[in-house]
């Protein structure tokens, strides 16, 4: 039997997507045809295998943080959407080199179980949820919140565009609400207008605020990152 197949179907994040997207029968055998493609002809996705991670995305979170070096051993670290643990078991791997750091992970889908990683299955906008992570935290301030989430597509660029940027914004307040001073927020927007407003609010918190778009995040997407380092409290 042929491998890749057969690691493509048990990968959560690549194959929840195409499920709910409302799009004529035609149409999706055109776009699942492709995407088989790019998935087979993607040296990320196989790279993704060979190391073990459980996504490509994982290589995005690497590459940011090759840049800007935001992961340090003993930090605590929130992950908004964090199914199916490829950014959990990168942060894990950093922060716990030398003395041991806590992150929590938040999924409305499970992810599965990690060393030394809490993982809550919930949505990020249900305060039990919420409340669970500061009794995990003690209450206490937390060095970076990351969000990786984005809403199922519509295939309506327009809506799509403002769902995932409510979720970047549900991801700020998250991070205004737990990152203590010089924290860091990295969260993942679209390219376009509303992001002014996103900006503006982030530009007022931290010291710097920029866009990233890793190799590893594909050209023709319109998947950015947003990183704000140095938050003022
Ligand atoms: C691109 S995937 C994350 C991939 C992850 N960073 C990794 O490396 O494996 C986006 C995730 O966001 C989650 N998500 C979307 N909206 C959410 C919400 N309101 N609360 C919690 N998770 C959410 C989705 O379920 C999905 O698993």
């Amino acid at each position: 039997m042929n491998k890749k197949k057969v690691n493509l179907q048990k990968n959560k994040f690549v194959s929840s997507r195409s499920s709910k997207q409302k799009i004529n029968k035609n149409k999706r055998t055109e776009s699942s045809r492709k995407w088989i493609s790019r998935q087979l002809n993607d040296p990320y996705v196989s790279e993704a295998q060979k190391r073990g991670f459980r996504s490509r995305s994982a290589f995005k979170l690497l590459q940011i943080n090759e840049k800007f070096n935001l992961l340090k051993s003993g930090m605590s670290i929130i992950d908004l959407g964090c199914a199916p643990g490829g950014w959990l078991q990168v942060m894990s791997e950093e922060i716990n080199k030398n003395s041991k750091g806590k992150i929590v992970g938040i999924d409305l889908l499970e992810t599965d179980a990690l060393p030394d990683v809490k993982i809550l299955v919930g949505d990020i906008n249900d305060q039990e949820i919420i409340d669970q992570v500061k009794i995990f935290f003690k209450g206490q301030k937390v060095n970076g919140v990351v969000s990786d989430m984005a809403a199922d597509t519509t295939g309506h660029k327009p809506t799509d565009h403002i769902r995932t940027t409510m979720l970047l914004e549900n991801a700020i307040e998250i991070a205004f609400d737990f990152l203590k001073k010089d924290g860091f927020f990295l969260g993942k927007c679209f390219k376009g207008g509303t992001e002014a407003s996103v900006l503006n609010t982030l530009n007022n918190s931290f010291k710097t605020v920029k866009h990233v778009k890793p190799d590893a995040s594909r050209k023709e997407s319109v998947e950015s990152y947003v990183l704000a380092m140095g938050f003022k409290q």
